[in-house]
């Protein structure tokens, strides 16, 4: 099956539509473009677990503050479908910002307490526009399950809760986060960094895996973890730290012992370029 591009919402149902009459399930993984490893591994699993595989791609402006980079955020689209023909995608959304948010658009999503917190908190507004838009794309394509990576690990908790709350019938499918060889989490925005940034941006996983060593010697107070954390990037040239945080994985609440299932998390700038990385840890009430 060729790959089928679709700009508007009601070519891509009549596609949809076609594929469930041939008893196909739906898989869909939505994206902004700019497709790396990280996006097609989701690709990947979707492709395995269903008969019909929706990408979307679509620069959402509604999760973009006044001063970020909406404008300059990559749009390589040619490259994308080039990318997404070789996974055997049979149907690539790309609408325009009208066809999503047409003139009177006043209806958002927000995740409260979720939202707030971790990359919230310097990103006021973002998460709104993320849960509006993916809970547009579930209402259009109506998929059976959507790949989301563990990379956006807040995205990933705020869209769990949003399908919880408002019982949409939709399986969520949390893929691990893809590395550089260095251990740099793929990011559309890598290719912001110049090459000293890139070099140095490797401080974010090794300082996660040295805090997931700490642990794993029995290290349980989160402040020790988060100070070795905000040493870390506090010592690598041109790295500026927005935060670094140990909480609980569900609630995304600071914990002061770790217990259950962590998500230590960071997020550092290099220059105008915001990178975050994050690890989850099990600990087990008898460790
Ligand atoms: P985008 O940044 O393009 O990412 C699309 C999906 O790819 C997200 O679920 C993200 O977590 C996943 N991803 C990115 N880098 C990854 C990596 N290194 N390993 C594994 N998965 C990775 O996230 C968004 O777009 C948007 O917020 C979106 C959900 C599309 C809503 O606009």
């Amino acid at each position: 099956m060729p790959t089928n591009i679709a700009t508007t919402i009601a070519d891509a149902r009549r596609a949809v539509a076609e594929a469930r009459q041939r008893g196909l399930s739906v898989g869909l993984v939505p994206t902004m473009g700019a497709l790396h490893a990280g996006h097609l591994s989701l690709i990947r699993a979707a492709r395995q677990e269903n008969g019909f595989v929706v990408v979307s791609i679509f620069v959402n402006p509604t999760q973009f503050g006044p001063s970020e980079d909406l404008a300059r955020y990559p749009r390589p689209f040619a490259e994308d479908v080039d990318k997404c023909r070789a996974e055997s995608v049979d149907l690539i959304f790309h609408p325009d910002a009208a066809e999503m948010y047409p003139d009177g658009h006043v209806t958002f999503v927000e995740v409260h307490s979720l939202q707030e917190v971790l990359c919230g908190a310097s990103r006021p507004g973002h998460f709104r526009g993320v849960a509006t838009v993916v809970l547009q794309l579930f209402n259009i394509v109506q998929p059976d399950a959507a790949y989301f990576g563990q990379k956006d690990a807040q995205q990933a908790r705020i869209i769990a809760r949003m399908i919880r709350d408002l019982h949409v019938p939709v399986r969520l499918r949390v893929m691990p986060i893809v590395r550089e060889s260095d251990g740099l989490a793929l990011s559309s925005r890598n290719q912001y960094l110049d090459a000293e940034q890139r070099k140095n941006a490797v401080a974010l996983s090794r300082a996660l895996q040295e805090a997931r060593r700490r642990v794993e010697q029995g290290e349980r107070t989160a402040a020790v973890l988060v100070k070795l954390l905000t040493e870390r990037i506090a010592a690598t040239p041109g790295a500026v730290l927005d935060y670094a945080a140990v909480v609980d994985e569900a609630t995304l609440q600071p914990l002061t012992r770790l217990a259950g299932k962590v998500l230590m998390a960071l997020a550092v700038r290099y220059g105008a370029t915001r990178l975050i990385d994050n690890t989850v840890l099990e600990i087990r009430s008898d460790s």
